[in-house]
């Protein structure tokens, strides 16, 4: 959805001196061609995983003099804008989730098809992995994170497994729990709809890396920060993120006025205008080239007005 992407922050970008954030730096993909694009634009791109930073930081090197990369989490993107001295920013781009390498290196213990240690971490200098979730949360806590994160209708039935086999031995390894889970999860149902690992994994992916209390603290931290006619853009992979995103922007393209008064009350009326309809998905011809691209919810708002 590159093209896309580029389109809608475009008319933001025209200014002397055009301030984008990338939230989601990753390999630096989108960065590059935004770099590319708008040649006065000076970029902040954002990662909390440091080869993340180390592999745009040499991508991006034709452009260094219009970028600054820094190792952290989105969460801190007040912070993070605060210290490169621009408070104020005319495009942000959240491209949320993992990235192809996070998911391709086994090592990295994000995919059940590779045995790996069971680590997911984004940011390899955080404590927290996936390791020490498994082995030390409660049952009614991987309860929740399954249910809640992972949408896992037998989410009792895997905690109560993981609980049952990490008193044998601890569960060390990625293939191990995709084995657990395969074997809580009832057999009629383990026949339909893809790997059962699949949503124990997200589950613990998004409690690892904190990944929606990020989003919440650093959308709402973008909008503040836009500047008249700034535009943001997000890129969605699963629908906790898509609902946090949608009640983050109509929140803010609600007319709050209280009912019942003859004219609307300047103070209360919406800050941004929705760019997109709905979410907007991946075309057929975007899914054939990508086919990680399948769950991608995209979602855009225009600011409109500044606080007084
Ligand atoms: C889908 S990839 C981004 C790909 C990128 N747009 C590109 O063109 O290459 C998502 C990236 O976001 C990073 N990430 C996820 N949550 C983050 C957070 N809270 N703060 C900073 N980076 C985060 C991941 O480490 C990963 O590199």
């Amino acid at each position: 959805m590159l093209e896309r992407v580029l389109e809608l922050l475009g008319p933001a970008l025209t200014g002397s001196e055009p301030v984008v954030v990338d939230a989601n730096l990753g390999l630096g993909g989108h960065s590059e061609a935004l770099l590319a694009a708008h040649p006065s634009l000076h970029l902040i791109g954002i990662d909390r995983d440091p080869f993340a930073i180390d592999f745009s930081t040499r991508r991006l090197s034709p452009y260094a003099d219009r970028i600054t990369l820094v190792h952290a989490s989105s969460g801190d993107l007040a912070e993070v804008l605060a210290r490169a001295g621009r408070t104020t920013i005319n495009g942000a781009l959240f491209d949320l989730g993992v990235s192809s390498p996070q998911l391709d290196e086994a090592e990295r213990g994000f995919a059940y098809s590779y045995d790996a240690p069971l680590d997911m971490r984004m940011d390899t200098d955080q404590e927290l992995t996936a390791e020490q979730v498994v082995n030390t949360y409660s049952a009614a806590e991987l309860t929740r994170i399954l249910r809640d994160y992972g949408e896992e209708r037998f989410a009792p039935r895997v905690a109560g497994l993981i609980i049952k086999e990490r008193a044998k031995e601890a569960i060390t390894s990625t293939k191990r729990l995709a084995d657990i889970v395969r074997e809580a999860i009832p057999a009629a149902t383990r026949r339909t709809g893809g790997n059962p690992a699949k949503r124990t994994f997200q589950a613990l992916r998004i409690e690892v890396n904190a990944e929606l209390s990020a989003l919440e603290a650093a959308l709402p931290a973008a909008l503040d920060a836009l500047a008249l006619g700034g535009r943001v853009v997000v890129l969605a992979y699963h629908s906790l993120e898509d609902r946090l995103t949608k009640q983050a922007l109509t929140a803010r393209t609600r007319d709050t006025s209280p009912p019942g008064l003859p004219v609307p009350l300047p103070a209360h009326q919406p800050r941004f205008r929705l760019l997109t309809r709905g979410a907007e998905l991946p075309s057929e011809e975007e899914l054939a080239r990508n086919p990680r691209a399948a769950s991608a919810r995209l979602r855009a708002a225009e600011r409109i007005r500044v606080d007084d």
